[in-house]
């Protein structure tokens, strides 16, 4: 490919496009966001403002009349695969926001379709990026806690929105597929498995604290991965202020991985030569950074080639999960992953 930019289309111009903006802005330099799709007037007029870009009302026109090679799919849920189809149809490549899909159905008809393509398609998954768990992994890998035993994560979530108007598209299951698990859990689960290996099954219990949830306000699931170690994760979604959670607890015959904070990923060591720990990584920035990571490696992977971080087939791995978790929580039996 002779090209050395993309031209970019934002598909959805909520919460999460302001945050692939930034990550424009500042480190995927190599992508021009040249049309700008989204149904609310008020939001695609804000990022055009923000971008320059073109604004459609509706995919369909952006892929007939837009001026774009690639497209950031960032819609809710269950609108996923129509779009995703849509793009693929147009020869456009994609880059869909997390998770794949609301079904196991719609995930594995939007993968069936993408490999009937030559295109890019990438499922955006920031935390793959999170240098404390890229460090934690590397730590790991040269036994400075020895054999992994068990893992805990634990996912909190302020709800920042007024909930006294209509219930918005993520509270309602028939739109999102699950609660709290399956949509900010998500970034739980892959973490989780980046340092512990696959899952191989779960069982779990949750509940809907939070009246305007259809789905699961808090969860929590105890989960075995393919090297017999164990995990607990916790997912909870709070309308009142809360203590700061563990990110994540790492167990093994020889030591622990701690990891802190809020946004910034805060990386401790303890093991023999650390008894009283050791300061791996403090305040990394690499938080914010990972949403740019993410759209720059999918420039990097249209112009250049070469192979993706996490296949959309991997990215699967969160949203079976946390069907599993809900599969569990009916048979109250362990359930596999895959
Ligand atoms: N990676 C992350 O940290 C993260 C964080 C939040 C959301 N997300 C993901 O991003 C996606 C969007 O979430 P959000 O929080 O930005 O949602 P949002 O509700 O803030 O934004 C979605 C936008 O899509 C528009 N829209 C809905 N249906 C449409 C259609 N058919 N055509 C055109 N526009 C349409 C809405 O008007 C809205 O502006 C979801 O997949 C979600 O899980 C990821």
């Amino acid at each position: 490919m002779s090209e050395t930019r993309i031209k970019l289309a934002f598909i959805g111009c909520g919460d999460i496009a302001a945050a692939h903006w930034d990550g424009i802005a500042r480190i995927a330099k190599r992508a021009d966001v040249t049309a700008v799709v989204d149904k609310n007037p008020t939001a695609v007029e804000a990022m055009s403002k923000l971008t320059g870009a073109t604004i459609f009302r509706n995919i369909h026109d952006a892929l007939e009349h837009g001026d774009f090679i690639a497209a950031d799919i960032m819609l809710p849920h269950d609108q996923h695969e129509f779009a995703a189809l849509a793009c693929f149809n147009s020869g456009k490549h994609v880059l869909l926001e997390k998770p794949i899909a609301h079904t196991l159905e719609s995930a594995q008809k939007i993968l069936r379709a993408s490999s009937q393509t030559d295109i890019v398609f990438m499922i955006a998954e920031q935390s793959q990026y999170w240098p404390d768990i890229i460090e934690a992994r590397k730590l790991i890998d040269q036994g400075a806690i020895g054999e992994v035993i068990s893992a805990s994560g634990t996912y909190y979530d302020r709800v920042r929105r007024d909930l006294s108007g209509p219930i918005p598209w993520r509270y309602r299951l028939e739109a999102a597929g699950g609660g709290v698990t399956l949509d900010g859990g998500a970034h739980w689960i892959r973490p989780l498995r980046m340092m512990m290996g696959e899952v191989s099954e779960v069982i779990g219990i949750s509940g809907n604290h939070i009246a305007e949830m259809e789905g699961e306000s808090w969860s929590r699931t105890l989960l075995r991965f393919e090297n017999n170690a164990v995990g607990v994760l916790t997912c909870h979604n709070f309308l009142c202020p809360s203590a700061p959670p563990e990110l994540f607890r790492i167990t093994g015959t020889k030591g622990e991985l701690l990891i802190t904070g809020g946004r910034d990923g805060r990386l401790s060591l303890y093991n023999s030569e650390f008894p009283r720990g050791k300061a791996v990584l403090y305040g990394a920035e690499g938080r914010r950074d990972s949403y740019g990571a993410e759209i720059n490696e999918f420039c990097d992977l249209i112009l250049n080639g070469g192979s993706m971080t996490a296949t959309p087939e991997y990215s699967l791995g969160e949203l079976c999960t946390a069907k599993a978790l809900y599969k569990s929580i009916e048979t109250k039996r362990w359930e596999k992953v895959w």
